[in-house]
């Protein structure tokens, strides 16, 4: 029996403790289950409640195959998972226990390395913080994006849309009924967002970290070939524990140098970068908000995806994938940064091609120049804000304007469609109380729908601002993410309907054009504080005490860090 295993610390040797931990393991299974094979677990998000992870149970169907192969032992480890359309009030309330409680369970029971499944927005940010808080060897598989769905010919945009149809509605131009029926286009397969928004990020991202096999991302959830890969990466899972190859001993800043370029190339969502921060902090890995707009802000944008563009991600398979995205931008990523695999990413990209350019433009080409987020700082987001210019108005990149404040998004429903709003097109529209505590958990709220009679005279953008997050398959001229929070006592509390807001992303800065001292004064109004979440009990009461602001990720506080995969006691 090979001693070096973690399993073998429950599994070897023959006194009573050993005998209960196989004996209740039994049920069929071979002996030599228990004789140093490596136990691999699969962290499974499959839930009917998570639509798009729903397939995962086939996925890992092909990784157990793979697993057995190679001779490892596979264990199916149902996890939380969250379903990003169901949640309420935001899925992103449990990411952070989503990837506590799976990091608990993979320290907690005899395994030695793990395969991370993972879909919808929160489910491979929350896998990747446990994985690298607990340190076993883990390998992620996307489960992927769906297919896209088509009404009355024209292909449909998950989530982007949904924006984009129901603004219509508002408008008068598009009829309920019509809006309605589009309904049963929109979820054509299995699979995530078949948009550019979080999901599909997500995965592309964690690809460029080195966490997935270089060519699987984007890999449509219904396609064979994603079988194929799962097999293969469950064989993988047990060389990985052979190798000891963990996440502290090949993510490094250069892997989210790397993630952080190809977030601009392929203009992903805005909601990386709470996730990325999260991630590294799991590390111990020296990532700030500024990174993003350092490495990422003259990248290229190359991928011309909704909602940044037109195409959607099996579109983006075809056209060569996301290895064709990286191969156009190999200059500007760090070499050093190692995969999965053991090899450096840039080693995986020579073999890639694009077979459609119109999809994945080439360097010389770009969609946009320099693509990615711009973070902004000034007296109304002194810690920082952000911005995804390519989802933005080019008009509105500065812009002044009146501040007309929202105090919750219940407020803003109220009051955005009285036709006696004091509002137009060059007003600034604020809603605050959405940050991570003061939701709490930061929901995708800030792409607020603009005034209706604003968009009955052909208005479509206007400037928005909140500590909120948006959602990936969202666009506008909206700043996310302000820190600090309203609720922490940032500036955001203080900003009053009528102020003057200057934006200038150029020069990188968002500012209220009041007085320090007047708007230090000025204290906050009781209705906002009210406003804020003050939850009595439960994971909510942890999370609202715990919970740390955007700009480093919004983790727990107490779960920055690693604890690694050893547990010294028995449980008898
Ligand atoms: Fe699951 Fe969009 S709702 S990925
Ligand atoms: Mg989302």
């Amino acid at each position: 029996m090979a001693s070096h295993l973690r399993s073998s610390e429950w599994y070897s040797g023959d006194d009573r403790n050993a005998y209960i931990h196989r004996a209740w393991m039994r049920r069929g299974v071979p002996d030599t289950a228990f004789r140093g094979r490596p136990q691999i677990a699969i962290a499974n998000t499959a839930s009917d409640l998570t639509p798009c992870n729903a397939h995962l149970d086939e996925v890992a169907q092909s990784v157990k195959n793979g697993i057995y192969e190679a001779g490892g032992i596979p264990l199916n480890l149902p996890v939380v998972s969250l379903g990003e359309t169901q949640v309420r009030p935001t899925a992103m309330l449990w990411r952070n226990m989503m990837a506590m409680a799976t990091e608990e369970m993979l320290r907690a029971n005899p395994i030695d390395g793990v395969v991370l499944l993972g879909g919808c927005d929160k489910t491979i940010p929350a896998l990747l913080m446990a994985a690298a808080s607990v340190d076993l060897p883990a390998v992620v598989i996307p489960g992927g994006p769906m297919l896209t769905g088509h009404f009355r010919g024209e292909a449909l945009g998950c989530g982007t849309d949904v924006w984009r149809l129901s603004e219509e509605v508002r408008a008068g131009t598009l009829g309920e009924a019509l809006f309605e029926k589009s309904e049963s286009s929109m979820i054509r397969s299995t699979g995530h967002c078949n948009t550019m928004g979080t999901a599909s990020t997500m995965a592309l991202v964690a690809e460029a970290l080195g966490t997935i096999v270089p060519g699987l991302a984007g890999t449509p959830a219904p396609d064979s070939r994603l079988l194929e890969a799962s097999h293969q990466t469950g064989r993988l899972a047990v060389e990985l524990v052979a190798a000891e190859r963990r996440p502290s001993t090949f993510l490094t800043k250069a892997s989210f140098h790397n993630a952080i370029v190809a977030l601009a190339a392929i203009g992903g969502s805005t909601n990386a970068v709470v996730h990325l921060l999260a991630i590294a902090g799991r590390l111990g890995i020296d990532l700030t908000i500024d990174d993003f707009d350092r490495i990422g802000a003259d990248v290229p944008l190359l991928v011309n995806l909704q909602p940044a563009g037109r195409y959607l991600m099996d579109d983006l398979y075809r056209a060569g994938g996301f290895l064709a995205v990286l191969r156009e931008v190999k200059d500007l990523l760090d070499p050093t940064a190692l995969t999965i695999t053991g090899s450096p990413l840039v080693d995986h990209l020579d073999d890639a091609r694009i077979w459609d350019a119109d999809v994945i433009a080439p360097r010389t080409q770009p969609l946009i120049p320099a693509a990615g987020i711009s973070v902004l700082r000034g007296s109304l987001a002194p810690g920082g804000a952000i911005i995804k210019p390519a989802a933005a108005s080019p008009h509105l990149l500065k812009h002044r304007g009146r501040a007309v404040v929202f105090d919750s998004i219940e407020d803003f429903h109220a009051r955005i469609d009285d036709p006696e709003l004091d509002i137009d097109e060059d007003s600034v529209m604020i809603l605050r109380g959405c940050g991570p505590m003061g939701y709490p958990g930061m929901p995708e709220v800030s792409n607020m729908p603009l005034p209706k009679k604003l968009l009955e005279k052909g208005v479509r953008d206007m400037v928005r601002i909140c500590d909120g997050r948006m959602s990936g398959t969202a666009y506008g001229t909206v700043i996310l993410h302000v820190t600090p929070e309203a609720a922490a006592g940032g500036p955001l509390a203080r900003v009053q309907t009528g102020d003057w807001i200057s934006l200038d992303v150029r020069n990188r800065r968002l500012d209220v054009e009041v007085p320090a001292a007047e708007l230090a004064a000025r204290g906050v109004n009781d209705a906002t504080v009210q406003g804020f979440a003050n939850p009595q009990r439960g994971w909510e009461r942890l999370y609202v005490d715990h919970v740390m602001q955007a700009d480093t990720g919004a983790d727990l506080d107490f779960l920055v860090g690693s604890s690694g995969s050893r547990v010294t006691r028995e449980s008898h």
